[in-house]
């Protein structure tokens, strides 16, 4: 099997009803790669991917795949192949007929759809599955037999929607593991579309973010979570603390900012300007205890400690407006007398300011409050 790229040009898409689901989208993801998109529910993701399959045609622009342009080719004619959430695997079938079935239609004699449907389960680990029903397997193991089918047309582009989102916290971590893994062992090309920025990071190669039909930022894992280009991306991917201001002047690749928690110094990568209304960004992980003479610094009081294993975070407010502050520390088994913290800091460095805007609403509104 062999990956191809694909290239969205200019490609916008308005539905029938004069919705504009994607506003022009340039994107170019390269052969072989693990790319994801990322962003809530009803930003448009499902419908990129319809598009690439060729569900529905662009209102605008161009869609490439290895090179050739797919207007006008219907989706059973482009290479590639669609998973979603909903798997619809034969249940009177075997899972080796099930896998078997896409190669029926391209006339490959039986005895060959066969033995090519047991590479393709040895692929995905289920070698020794192949004459289960569906139903006797666990919903992990069926995502992977709705792959081995999918993988079964020798797509160079294999198209993800949400696949992992019907499976239980536990088997959706263990089936990261495993996608990467047959995307790694196949070479085919990957566009996986979900709204969980953890499966985003752990398994892609390259991530977009998308939030109300645009892409907002495309760039590896570790680019995007610590290089954010806007408000948006800042606050879906990761957790965050983000603090409203006025920039007072910028300096050497630093802003200064004026805030309700007091002056505060940030990168400031966009080169804003004083009088510039911008968010300063900080990870909880970048929060500490023991803030340096240089740091930023923020008068808090403690409110509760979690403790997640190898980490606790906790969960401060400001005290000049109860703004709430988390900090996540390395659990070292003395983190200290918690409810004793008055103040804490972070370096310029750790910070990031950009423009004012729409932040995610992914359950951490009370993270970012005005
Ligand atoms: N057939 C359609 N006609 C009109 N609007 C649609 C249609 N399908 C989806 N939409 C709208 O387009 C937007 C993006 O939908 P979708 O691509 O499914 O988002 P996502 O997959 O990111 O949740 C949503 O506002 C949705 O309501
Ligand atoms: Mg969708």
């Amino acid at each position: 099997m062999h990956g191809q790229d694909v290239r969205l040009d200019g490609v916008s898409i308005t539905y029938p009803n004069g919705f504009t689901a994607v506003h022009p989208t340039d994107l170019t993801i390269e052969a072989g790669e693990f790319f994801s998109i990322l962003g809530p529910s009803g930003c448009g993701k499902t419908t990129i991917l319809r598009a690439v399959s060729g569900f529905v045609d662009p209102s605008a622009g161009r869609i490439l795949i290895g090179g050739q342009d797919m207007a006008g080719i219907s989706p059973e004619r482009r290479p590639t192949a669609l998973i979603f959430q909903n798997l619809a695997l034969f249940p009177l079938m075997s899972v080796r007929e099930n896998v078997a079935f896409g190669l029926e239609a391209r006339g490959k004699p039986k005895r060959e759809r066969l033995a090519r449907a047991q590479e393709l389960l040895d692929l995905v680990a289920l070698g020794d599955q192949g004459d289960k029903k569906p139903t006797e397997l666990s919903g992990g193991q069926r995502q992977r037999v709705a792959i081995a089918r999918a993988l079964a047309v020798e797509p160079a582009v294999l198209l993800l929607d949400e696949p992992l989102s019907a499976l239980d916290l536990k088997l959706r971590q263990h089936m990261r593991a495993e996608l990467r893994a047959i995307q790694q062992k196949t070479g085919v090309t990957f566009i996986y579309i979900t709204h969980d920025q953890g499966e985003a990071l752990t398994m892609s190669d390259r991530i977009a973010v998308m939030n109300n039909g645009r892409i907002e930022q495309v760039g590896t894992c570790d680019a995007v979570y610590s290089s954010p280009v806007s408000a948006f991306a800042a606050s879906f991917v990761g957790e965050v603390n983000a603090i409203a201001g006025r920039a007072t002047g910028a300096e050497g690749g630093y802003l200064r900012v004026d805030t309700a928690l007091g002056p505060l110094v940030a990168r400031n990568p966009n080169g804003l300007a004083a009088g510039a209304m911008v968010y300063v960004f900080v990870r909880p992980e970048a929060v500490t205890l023991h803030p340096g003479a240089d740091d930023n610094r923020l008068a808090v009081h403690f409110e509760r400690r979690d403790l997640e294993g190898a980490f606790v975070t906790l969960h401060l407010r400001a005290e000049a407006n109860g703004q709430a502050i988390a900090a996540q520390l390395p659990n070292t088994g003395a983190s200290g007398d918690a409810a004793a913290i008055r103040a804490v800091g972070f370096s310029r460095d750790a910070a990031i300011a950009l423009p004012e805007g729409a932040l995610a609403k992914t359950g951490k509104e009370d993270m970012a409050a005005q």
